[in-house]
């Protein structure tokens, strides 16, 4: 059974999701439904995955099959940074939803300049998220991919408080600073790439992966007669994030839900720390010379 998370606004939200970046039309709808199914309750989505629409359909197919009541289910989208300028937030989010054919949180992701060129500030984009909220068009707003100085400014700014930053978490790159930073301040974390999204196609030989097989987590992975991968999840969990890792495969989904009956050592988790190298799989290299650029700060 997942556990949930209590949101600053009151709602909940469970501790681990299903992420859908890379999830190809045709085989995530199947996915979304499989996952349904088995008891996920919480769905990551973004317009930039281009898949939306399938995942709506899914996720309404078990509404109407009543396998799911729609107040269990947690559903994510995000406002990619071609939308941020303050008069684009509210309009941009109704499309979002109705890709989607539900209602459910809005993050806003990446406080970069927008891809066309054109700047804008990202607290004004949350005051349009906020207006968003005032307009009932989202149950709850968040962030994605914002380092600490940046959830800074939007929280002194704020009249609505976000409720996530989703960033990068992986034991390659922990993130225990950012973490605390967000969750000292009512702002939960959902770790994407728990896995270090090891498919991205960006990847280059040398670039940091984390291997299932590696001989540290398989040895942790016997003791507790977990998989590598489930021994990754749990320790990404137990950092006090949300993990959303990404599968369309049966046999995996069901094995990255099955992470919530066992606890790990202080010694294991000590071994996993050491991978920590600041080791992003997402590091938006192409954009790293722009204003904004939220992973500078952080780095180590
Ligand atoms: P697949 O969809 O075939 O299961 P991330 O969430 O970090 O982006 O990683 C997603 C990648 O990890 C996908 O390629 C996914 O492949 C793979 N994956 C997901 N769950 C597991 C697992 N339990 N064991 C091994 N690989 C996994």
């Amino acid at each position: 059974k997942v556990p949930k998370l209590t949101l600053n606004n009151g709602l909940q939200c469970p501790a681990l999701g299903l992420g859908t970046w890379q999830a190809t039309p045709g085989e995530v709808g199947s996915a979304v439904k499989h996952a349904i199914d088995i008891g996920y309750r919480h769905i990551d989505c973004a317009m930039l995955y281009g898949n939306e629409k399938e995942i709506g359909e899914a996720i309404r197919e078990k509404l109407k099959e009543g396998v799911v009541k729609r107040e269990d289910l947690f559903i994510v989208t995000k406002l990619w940074n071609t939308f941020h300028e303050r008069e684009q937030v509210v309009p941009a989010c109704k499309n979002l939803w109705k890709i989607l054919k539900l209602l459910g949180e809005l993050d806003v992701d990446f406080p970069f300049k927008n891809a066309v060129g054109l700047d804008y500030d990202y607290v004004d984009t949350w005051k349009g998220m906020e207006e968003c909220v005032d307009l009932g068009l989202t149950k709850s707003i968040g962030l994605s991919n914002f380092n600490s100085k940046q959830v800074q400014r939007v929280l002194d700014a704020a009249r609505i408080k976000p409720v996530m930053n989703q960033i990068e978490v992986n034991p390659n790159i922990n993130q225990k600073i950012l973490i605390k930073f967000c969750r000292d301040r009512g702002i939960e974390v959902t770790a994407y790439s728990p896995f270090g999204s090891p498919s991205r196609p960006w990847a280059k030989p040398g670039d940091p992966v984390i291997h299932l097989t590696d001989p540290k987590l398989v040895a942790i992975g016997k003791k507790y007669k977990k998989t590598a991968a489930q021994i990754v999840l749990r320790y990404v969990f137990e950092l006090g994030t949300i993990p959303i890792p990404k599968s369309t495969n049966k046999q995996r989904l069901a094995a990255n839900l099955d992470i919530f009956n066992f606890e790990l050592s202080s010694s294991d988790k000590a071994i996993i720390d050491q991978f920590n190298c600041n080791g992003r799989a997402v590091p938006a290299m192409e954009l790293k010379g722009i204003a904004h650029y939220p992973f500078k700060d952080d780095e180590f």
